[in-house]
């Protein structure tokens, strides 16, 4: 496996054909959207990802990442193909294999062609099965040969987070090959082998379906951690004096919980977590299970942005005509994604109830103004967000707000701060504004009190 192509260009396929290249892989790297292949052929990442560009740029440079739009051909000129295509939530909440499909077909199509044994992997996250019964199916009947014996098949399913996508590829938690063959599973398991020489992950060989549902749980879990440790914020909110993060820390010290994901905030967002979940719920129950644990763990993050503008309104009262300032849209800091983001439901609750909004973020601006166009105002930096506002919300974890002092808000028309993603130094802000937190029981009777010691 020294000639590989790779089909679908987001975050994962880009990330994962920079990283294969950067270790002396041949890579064909192959999307159908021409305006982003030559945005990619110029070196530039069609959206935002520390360090990729670097790494685009030096793998284009030395002759080892090609970019195409023709699969067939890639297929052809290759030994195995990752699948990492996009698979977007359907209106009920299942998973839209359409991609996949047009995928899987024109790779049938180019196997039909090939004499050589050929891997196809699916990275792209897939229900349960999919591998096993519809991409076989399509591989099968495209080509008229037979996997297992013609083409290999296995599900490869991807760990990845953005704003670490590469670092996250060089050093994954673990490698999950779940073969339909053995020969596939051999030849895959060599190649990470190669590829993590020096970290050396776990490497974990089960059947496809195994390797499918793995990805679900993984995410279902994250997203219960973070619902988990939500729902203890908003009790703790109701204890004047305590405060959620010396919680979330504490039991995060006990190995059994660990202390990742444990941060309380205002809801998760972004393209995986929220849509994977759906996705786990829609199969369940269309089997005749209904998994209320993971539909709780929803609902609880459905409802975490309107906690955040609840505390907007016990400290300023009625919303109507008052000057509300957002930090932060992007889903989580590092990136500029905004779906699902927390921030778009505060928005839009805050303008049905009448105030008046201004945004900043460092990245995402962009893709928020067709959201609400000119239904809110976007200020190019924080002074200019905040400066004569009622009152800020901080919800996204951008390190340049970390930094915020009592002063920077001076200028505001009222002080009212309320941090939905505990970034700010809460003792020195109660002490000086009124000042709401996620998961803060009453801030100024925890200064008064001796904290226990
Ligand atoms: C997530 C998973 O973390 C990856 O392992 C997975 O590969 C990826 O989905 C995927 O399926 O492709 P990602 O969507 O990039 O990655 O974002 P996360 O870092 O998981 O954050 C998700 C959301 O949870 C963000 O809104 C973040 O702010 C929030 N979060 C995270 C919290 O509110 N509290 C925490 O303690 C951690």
């Amino acid at each position: 496996m020294s000639n590989v192509s790779i089909i679908g260009l987001g975050y994962v396929g880009l990330t994962l054909s920079c990283v294969l290249a950067s270790k002396g892989i041949n890579c064909i790297a192959v999307d159908s959207d021409k305006n982003k292949l030559q945005l990619i052929r110029k070196g530039n990442i069609p959206f935002v990802e520390p360090s990729l560009d670097r790494l685009l740029t030096s793998s284009i440079e030395n002759g080892k990442l090609k970019i195409s739009a023709d699969i067939e051909r890639a297929v052809v000129g290759t030994d195995a193909t990752f699948i990492t295509v996009g698979t977007p939530r359907n209106k009920d909440g299942t998973s839209n294999l359409s991609h996949l499909k047009a995928v899987c077909v024109s790779i049938g199509k180019a196997l039909r062609k090939k004499s050589r044994y050929h891997i196809v992997i699916v990275k792209s996250t897939v229900p349960p099965t999919t591998t096993s019964s519809f991409v076989k199916d399509i591989l099968e009947k495209e080509s008229r040969k037979t996997v297992g014996i013609d083409f290999g098949l296995v599900a490869n399913p991807e760990f990845l987070r953005e704003g670490s996508a590469v670092s996250d590829t060089l050093n994954p938690h673990a490698v999950v090959i779940g073969s339909w063959d053995k020969k596939a599973g051999d030849q895959l398991e060599s190649f990470y082998k190669k590829i993590h020489k020096d970290n050396k992950p776990p490497i974990v060989r089960t059947n496809p379906s195994t390797a499918e549902i793995i990805k679900y749980a993984n995410n279902a879990f994250l997203a219960t951690k973070i619902s988990f440790i939500n729902c203890i914020a908003n009790i703790c909110q109701h204890i004047p004096g305590v405060d959620v993060q010396t919680v979330a820390s504490t039991i995060g010290l006990d190995p059994r919980i660990g202390s990742l994901f444990l941060k309380a905030g205002p809801g998760y967002g972004g393209s995986c977590l929220p849509k994977d979940l759906d996705a786990l719920v829609a199969f369940s129950e269309k089997r005749g299970y209904s998994p209320k644990l993971l539909k709780a763990v929803k609902s609880t993050n459905t409802q975490q942005p309107h906690i955040t503008v609840k505390l907007a309104k016990q400290l300023l009262g009625n919303l109507k005509r008052k000057k509300v300032s957002i930090l932060g849209v992007a889903f989580k800091k590092d990136t500029n994604d905004v779906r699902e983001a927390p921030s778009i439901k505060i928005i839009k609750q805050l303008l049905r109830e009448g105030a008046i909004v201004s945004v900043h973020d460092p990245l995402a601006l962009d893709q928020i103004r067709p959201i609400f166009n000119d239904k809110i105002r976007f200020a190019a930096s924080v002074s200019n967000c905040i400066d004569s506002a009622d009152c800020c919300i901080v919800v996204t974890d951008w390190d340049e707000y970390k930094l915020l002092e009592p002063k920077d808000f001076k200028k505001m028309r009222k002080t009212i701060i309320i941090d939905a993603r505990r970034v700010l130094n809460s003792v020195k802000f109660a002490k000086n504004m009124k000042f709401a937190a996620i998961g803060l029981g009453n801030p100024n009777t925890f200064n008064n009190r001796d904290k226990g010691k």
